[in-house]
């Protein structure tokens, strides 16, 4: 064999190479694509028709004989009769669904708590009325710990302790469950607790699908009765959809009244937090169906270094769901210490 013709078949080994790795590792694509890949990859050693038909039989689709005498059937693919028509890909997009608390009573509504800078005062008078109230089931309808530590703003090295906070986190709920025993206690992600998915996403990717780093898990979950609702997922009391309000995303900020925002992004009867103000919108439409809008205060701090001057308050909520599914609810106020109502 001549110099020239072993390297011609050495090239011809390096090719059959490529088009074999790339079929392996793109199996449905169509050949020509494929063989766009082999020009490119082989830096043009051959043309497109020649890479084409390498493709095809690597595919075992270049006739029965060339399909029969292939060493790498493993790389065929399935023939398809004449006429067959190709299926359209299953969507890989998962249910979205409520989580239905399923409950008839009275739910007590706690929201905006940003343990550690929770407001002791406020959560005391909230937690009272709860208890005189009698409630069912507590919902913390979310952004009940702050994880200042793992925020992506700005940080204040000084206040910067994430094992401090994840034990004030602890004991508050420790605290709670022993404010409510034995009663339903669910609790929602709000946009400060997704923060700790997101800080795990950054810094331990390969682990952070793991239960054992889940929220649930760092806090006891199981060991304390409480239900964990993520995913920013509607929570429905009775037919009394339940929001923290980050779901909606932004577009109408700040708006002046929220449970009037509220409605503006949703047109549909909703009790959210998030905005940390007590509010109420109602509207009928023509048929003289009513629409309200809820939106709770908060049981935080009220003067934080990020937001000093705001428009905040103070408040929480009970929902009286009944036996048809219909709801009173009683969103109350805070001021200093004492509850008032709206
Ligand atoms: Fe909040
Ligand atoms: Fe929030």
């Amino acid at each position: 064999m001549s110099k020239r013709k072993l390297r011609g078949a050495a090239l011809g080994d390096e090719i059959t190479a490529i088009v074999r790795e790339i079929v392996a590792r793109h199996p449905d694509a169509p050949a020509r694509t494929l063989a766009r890949r082999v020009v490119e990859e082989s830096n043009g050693a051959v043309t497109l028709e020649q890479a084409r038909s390498r493709v095809r039989s690597t595919l075992g689709v270049h006739g029965a004989d060339d399909r029969r005498q292939s060493t790498q059937k493993h790389l065929h693919r399935p023939i398809r009769p004449a006429g067959q028509r190709i299926a359209m890909p299953p969507s890989q997009a998962e249910p979205w669904l409520p989580f239905d608390l399923g409950i008839t009573g009275r739910v007590g509504i706690l929201s905006d708590i940003h343990v550690p800078y929770h407001d002791e005062t406020a959560l005391k008078a909230a937690v009272d009325h709860l208890q005189a109230e009698k409630v069912d089931a507590l919902l913390l309808n979310g952004d009940w710990a702050d994880f200042y530590s793992i925020s992506r703003h700005e940080k204040n090295p000084k206040l910067r302790n994430f094992r401090n906070e994840l034990a004030a986190g602890r004991d508050l709920l420790k605290w709670l469950r022993q404010e409510f025993p034995g009663i339903r206690f669910v609790a929602k992600l709000g946009n400060h607790e997704e923060r700790w998915a997101s800080w795990l996403w950054q810094h331990a990717p390969e682990i952070s699908d793991d239960p054992i780093m889940g929220i649930d898990n760092w806090y006891g979950f199981n060991n304390l009765g409480i239900e964990l609702v993520g995913d920013k997922r509607i929570i429905l009391a009775g037919a009394l959809p339940i929001l923290h309000g980050h779901e909606k995303g932004n577009g109408i900020s700040s708006p002046v009244n929220q449970a009037r925002g509220a409605f503006m992004r949703l047109h549909h009867t909703v009790l959210e937090g998030h905005g940390h103000r007590t509010s109420t919108h109602s509207e009928p439409d023509m048929m003289g169906s009513e629409t309200v809008c809820f939106s709770t205060g908060c049981l935080c701090d009220m003067r934080p270094a990020y937001a000093r001057l705001n428009k905040w308050n103070h408040g929480a909520a009970v929902v009286a769901v009944h036996a048809d599914r219909s709801f009173d609810v009683e969103n109350f106020r805070i001021q200093a210490g004492k509850v008032r109502q709206s």
